[in-house]
């Protein structure tokens, strides 16, 4: 079985990237490597931003020790119709440096507040790093920003996010489901068939 290094120490990510690889891919958090420290994230784009986490982890992946294949890192965005597709690459930074999750929703509702066109989607750009060589992986959903949090599950903007042809938010539905039809889920899916290949 194939061992990567996941540029992240999210736990959602890693407990959603795990169960859609398992018993495919050993999916290792940066934590779990043992590699610590700042990772620069400061491209205009996602892809920029997948290759920057992908390329940290690959020119410090001899210092953990033997045994990894590679690495990947991914990075999403929400892209908001009304506003433009903000706020995009700066998703998880919208309501300023080191806020909170919801402090990020509280921004996007009051940005919406009013407006009748409310379609989004999620964007995901994986980077899969093997032998040097960077391998991109993309997924999407298309959605509505709810006007109003529902919901209690996942992260980020899950509880505002409803993906066309459900009835729920995203933060409402079991992690499986979730995984089957979103913009991560749908990136890792390619990832995981190329893995097989
Ligand atoms: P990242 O680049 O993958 O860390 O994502 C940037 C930001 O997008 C995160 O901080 C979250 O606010 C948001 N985000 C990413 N993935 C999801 C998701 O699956 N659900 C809701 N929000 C997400």
């Amino acid at each position: 079985m194939k061992r990567l290094i996941f540029a992240t120490n999210n736990k959602h990510k890693v407990q959603e990237v795990r169960a859609a690889l398992e018993g495919r891919v050993e999916v290792v958090s940066l934590a779990e490597a043992g590699l610590c420290g700042e990772i620069p994230e400061t491209a205009e784009t996602l892809q920029g931003n997948a290759l920057q986490k992908a390329q940290w982890v690959w020119e410090r992946i001899d210092t953990v020790g033997a045994g990894f294949d590679g690495c990947f890192a991914d990075d999403t965005g929400l892209e908001v119709d009304a506003l433009g597709g903000a706020p995009g690459v700066y998703s998880a930074r919208y309501a300023g440096e080191h806020c909170s999750f919801d402090d990020n929703i509280t921004k996007l509702l009051a940005a919406l507040d009013g407006q009748e066109n409310r379609h989004a989607d999620f964007r995901t750009v994986i980077c899969l790093i093997e032998n040097g060589e960077p391998h991109y992986f993309e997924g999407r959903v298309d959605g509505q920003i709810l006007t109003e949090r529902y919901g209690e599950g996942g992260f980020g903007y899950d509880p505002v996010f409803m993906p066309d042809r459900f009835a729920v938010s995203f933060a409402e539905m079991p992690l499986d489901v979730k995984n089957s039809i979103s913009h991560r889920g749908l990136a890792v899916a390619k990832l995981k068939e190329y893995l097989e290949q």
